[in-house]
């Protein structure tokens, strides 16, 4: 079972997970209660977080990461509701502010 650390609000919270956990599921049934989150599903950024180590052993980010975070993806940032954890991992959600891009709507021109 993977170890998580988790830094987060000036605590190190430190827990073992099954293996393919997702933390914002664990979050969402209060088993990872410090973790911060919002949808779920990859289009808040409220999840935010900044690998400190065990990024290796994730999947690299997907479309939903890098539409949201943009270049943040390549300083170790990640949507932690689109991991999947299989290795012990240390992340952080310690001042960190990301925010969604801006929605850009087409004009409508005649
Ligand atoms: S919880 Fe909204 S993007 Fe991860």
């Amino acid at each position: 079972m993977p170890k998580v650390t988790l830094h987060v609000d000036g605590k190190k919270v430190e827990q073992q997970v099954k293996d393919n956990a997702n933390l914002v599921v664990l979050a969402g049934i209060r088993q990872l209660p410090e973790l911060k989150y919002g949808c779920g599903m990859g289009r808040c950024t409220k999840c935010t977080c900044v690998v400190i180590s065990g990024g290796e052993d994730l999947a690299p980010p997907n479309w939903k990461e890098e539409k949201m975070l943009g270049d943040k993806v390549n300083e170790g940032y990640r949507l932690t509701c689109q991991l999947t954890i299989q290795k012990d991992i240390e992340i952080s959600q310690e001042n960190i502010s990301v925010k969604p891009p801006k929605k850009t709507t087409a004009a409508i021109t005649k």
